[in-house]
């Protein structure tokens, strides 16, 4: 035997047991490090936002409050168990319409995603394992493309009409996106306006969940200016904003 072909053995061998070692810890890894996390329901999902009075939850009281009609029809009042089913109903259309085809919820730590996806100062963190424990994210929807935006940090990005506007027309918040509308989340009240119905108060509420966790805004922190395709992560127009 040669000298190289003694060489490219070893390296061979060597390859075999890192390939195994390395399957080994993508599984054995995360199962020590999630063990001792607590996997959260919808509903306990829902009374932490109340206890804590999140982001999350003053929109919630906030879409009861601009769509009354639709709101008392389909969930009745603002409270844990309409929040819960709201979550529900939303998470439920999200997998359904596929947005996790074009959108991740995953902030990683490269390639500034913490300033891409978050808003700096306010939500800066990249993603970690309890934000994963959850029944809203079994199976979890990391997503693999981001044609649109990481949208786990979301609940700090936009207000609610404009997602409203957005989800019926994407065009008209966002001139030239590829996202498509969702007219069929929306229906006419009795004055003849276009309001979300049951799907839509869903996705939305679902929406304005996404990261308010992690988010602990001041008033009014939301970006108001209309987003293009270009800048739609908004982190330019908030540094704008606030200069
Ligand atoms: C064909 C790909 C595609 C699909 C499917 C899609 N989106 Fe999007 N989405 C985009 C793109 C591109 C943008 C960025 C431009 C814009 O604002 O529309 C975007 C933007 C967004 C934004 C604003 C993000 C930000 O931070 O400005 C939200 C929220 C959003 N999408 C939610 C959804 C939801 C909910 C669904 C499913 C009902 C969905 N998207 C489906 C491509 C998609």
């Amino acid at each position: 035997m040669g000298k190289m072909e003694r060489f490219s053995f070893i390296a061979l061998v060597a390859g075999i047991i890192f390939f195994l070692f390395a399957d080994f810890i993508s599984w054995a890894l995360p199962m020590f490090v999630l063990k001792d996390i607590p996997k959260k329901s919808v509903q306990d999902l829902a009374a932490e936002a109340i206890a804590k009075n999140t982001s999350a939850w003053s929109d919630f009281k906030k879409i009861a409050r601009y769509y009354p009609e639709q709101f008392k029809k389909y969930y009745g009042e603002p409270n844990e168990e309409s929040f819960a089913k709201a979550l529900k109903v939303g998470h439920r259309w999200y997998v359904a319409e596929g947005c996790w085809n074009c959108h991740s919820q995953m902030v990683r730590p490269v390639s500034n995603e913490t300033l891409r996806f978050g808003i700096p100062g306010v939500s800066n963190t990249v993603s970690y394992p309890s934000e994963y424990q959850n029944e809203l994210q079994a199976p979890v929807l990391w997503g693999t493309k981001r044609i649109g935006q990481d949208l786990i940090r979301e609940a700090a990005v936009h207000n609610i009409d404009w997602h409203v506007a957005h989800l019926y027309d994407p065009k008209t918040t966002s001139p030239g996106t590829v996202m498509p509308g969702y007219p069929w989340f929306f229906e006419k009240d009795e004055n003849g306006n276009i309001v979300p119905n049951e799907r839509g108060i869903g996705i939305l509420t679902y929406i304005m969940w996404l990261g308010s966790w992690e988010v602990k805004p001041p008033k009014d922190f939301r970006i108001t200016g209309t987003a293009t395709a270009k800048n739609s992560s908004g982190a330019e127009e908030f540094a704008k904003a606030t200069e």
